[in-house]
């Protein structure tokens, strides 16, 4: 067997997916023959070595790849606490742990594939590599050529933008039969939820069935509702070559550049911004994110979160464990929506509550417990490692990305930040004076250069700019040259 990254090893082996596995890797619980691996890019041996979770040996499974009719009335999860079925209690395979490789409505029918390959489910599901997927669509009246152009020309849904690649009538008898303009045979390589009714709604229609007949290079063919099978090696080949195809067109797109970090193509990335409350770096980091198509996470907002987190639970700055805890379990999570992330506490968005006073006044204090940076650093390096993407913060270039081809650090007296802030105070709803600014930006400079664990430093090879001395275009002109300098 040959050498693979632990990425894969691990979601192949049905331990967690790519993602929750790349999260445990850089979280230092993952050890190869006894060694701690907590690089993104280690590899092993999984025939050879010993890799183990928790101190907790891997067991590797075989590959097993099921195609089967979904029934509509069906779930696509693998388990629902109301004990409704799901598409995992359809296969019986036996001493194998199938999941399924993305989903299809619960009103909806047709081809899903299940499978133990972490590897194939993750290119499969990745945005970049969906293969197109066919779908046999019968609406509630006919759809003429013109409300089948506008799906083609993509239609807003929602604040998203829902487009199909094609858009044919079918007759439904099969090819011998006249054309019906209520069946559509709908091929589109999105997934986002819902995506078919909801563009269909668009233009007036109501969909009465929907069945999937073909993911990239599988075909529903005759395969019963309710039934399964499983798949040839061949057709798993051809799956695996389809997906990678779609990675060789996409390649060139902004999305390309999510392959390989720190790349020059088409800008480096990730860029990481440090600096003090109320430096520019919001401001900076928007312009930044617009004008090069990355993501902006404000780290700040992960240490306001548990803070939040800490008030609710009672848990006092003092209590290092208990707060560790609450960065630890899986409370915390990021939601990219457009160009910025939201904040989430279980299933709350919580992101407009963190400027809050109450937070605003203890943030700082649960800010400088070593665990608790270590969750969420680890956090923060997944994300990074996911997508292009600007990373703020105050610890950024020095510890969390300190391998980013673009660090900069933005600086600014005292007297300009606290005019800043209580500018910002006033714009977020709060009352608060150009001095109460002041003293609360001085307070919260000390604890957080003056803290033992990662406390705010001008990073090694840092740009360095004065926001002080320069407007907002200046600010982000400045940073803009110094990044398409890396560029070339
Ligand atoms: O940037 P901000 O004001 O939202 O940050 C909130 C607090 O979190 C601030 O006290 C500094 C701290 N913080 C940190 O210690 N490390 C980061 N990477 C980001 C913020």
């Amino acid at each position: 067997m040959a050498v693979e990254r632990l990425q894969k090893i691990l979601s192949n082996a049905g331990v967690a997916s790519r993602r929750s596995a790349e999260a445990m890797i850089v979280a230092g619980r993952v050890a190869g023959n006894g060694k701690t691996l907590d690089t993104l890019g280690a590899r092993a041996d999984p025939e050879k070595d010993e890799i183990t979770v928790d101190g907790t040996p891997v067991l590797r499974e075989r590959y097993r790849y099921v195609a089967l009719h979904k029934p509509t009335g069906v779930l696509s999860t693998t388990s629902d606490d109301r004990g409704r079925p799901t598409v995992v209690s359809l296969v019986d395979i036996e001493g194998a742990t199938l999941r399924p490789v993305g989903r299809l409505d619960l009103e909806s029918e047709g081809l899903i594939l299940l499978t133990n390959d972490g590897a194939l489910t993750e290119l499969l599901t990745h945005p970049r590599h969906e293969v197109p997927k066919e779908y046999l669509v019968a609406i509630d009246q006919p759809l003429g050529k013109k409300g089948r152009e506008r799906l083609v020309r993509g239609v807003r849904h929602e604040g998203e933008r829902l487009k199909a690649d094609s858009v044919q009538l079918v007759s439904p008898g099969g090819s011998s039969g006249d054309p019906d303009p209520r069946w559509l045979l709908i091929t589109l390589h999105g997934g986002r939820k819902r995506e078919i009714r909801r563009m269909l709604s668009v233009v007036g229609r109501r969909v009465v069935t929907l069945r999937r007949i073909r993911i990239g290079p599988l075909a529903l063919g005759t395969l019963a509702a309710g039934s399964s099978r499983e798949l040839t090696p061949e057709e798993v080949e051809a799956l695996y070559e389809a997906a990678k195809a779609e990675r060789k067109q996409s390649r060139g797109s902004m999305a390309a550049a999510a392959e390989a970090p720190g790349m020059a193509f088409p800008h480096p990335h990730p860029i990481a911004i440090d600096g003090p409350a109320a430096s520019g770096k919001s401001t900076l980091a928007r312009a930044l994110v617009e004008r090069f198509g990355y993501v902006l996470l404000d780290t700040g907002l992960m240490y306001r979160a548990i803070a939040l987190a800490a008030l609710r639970a009672e848990a006092p700055a003092s209590d290092a464990g208990a707060c560790a805890e609450l960065a630890r379990g899986g409370l915390l999570r990021l939601a990219v929506g457009g160009r910025e992330v939201r904040v989430l506490l279980g299933e709350e968005d919580v992101t407009d509550l963190l400027r809050a006073p109450e937070v605003e006044g203890a943030v700082s204090d649960y800010a400088a417990i070593a665990e608790v940076r270590r969750e969420l650093v680890a956090q923060q390096r997944l994300f990074a490692a996911q997508q292009p993407s600007v990373l703020v913060g105050r610890d950024i270039g020095s510890v969390v990305l300190r391998d980013a081809p673009v660090k900069l650090y933005l600086q600014a007296s005292e007297e300009v930040r606290a005019r800043r802030r209580g500018e910002q105070a006033a714009e977020w709803g709060a009352q608060q004076s150009a001095s109460e600014a002041g003293r609360d930006i001085s307070g919260r400079d000390t604890t957080d250069s003056t803290r033992a664990a990662s406390p705010l430093v001008e990073p090694e090879g840092a740009i360095v700019i004065d926001t002080g001395e320069l407007d907002a275009d200046a600010m982000i002109a400045r940073a803009i040259e110094a990044i398409e300098e890396r560029a070339t």
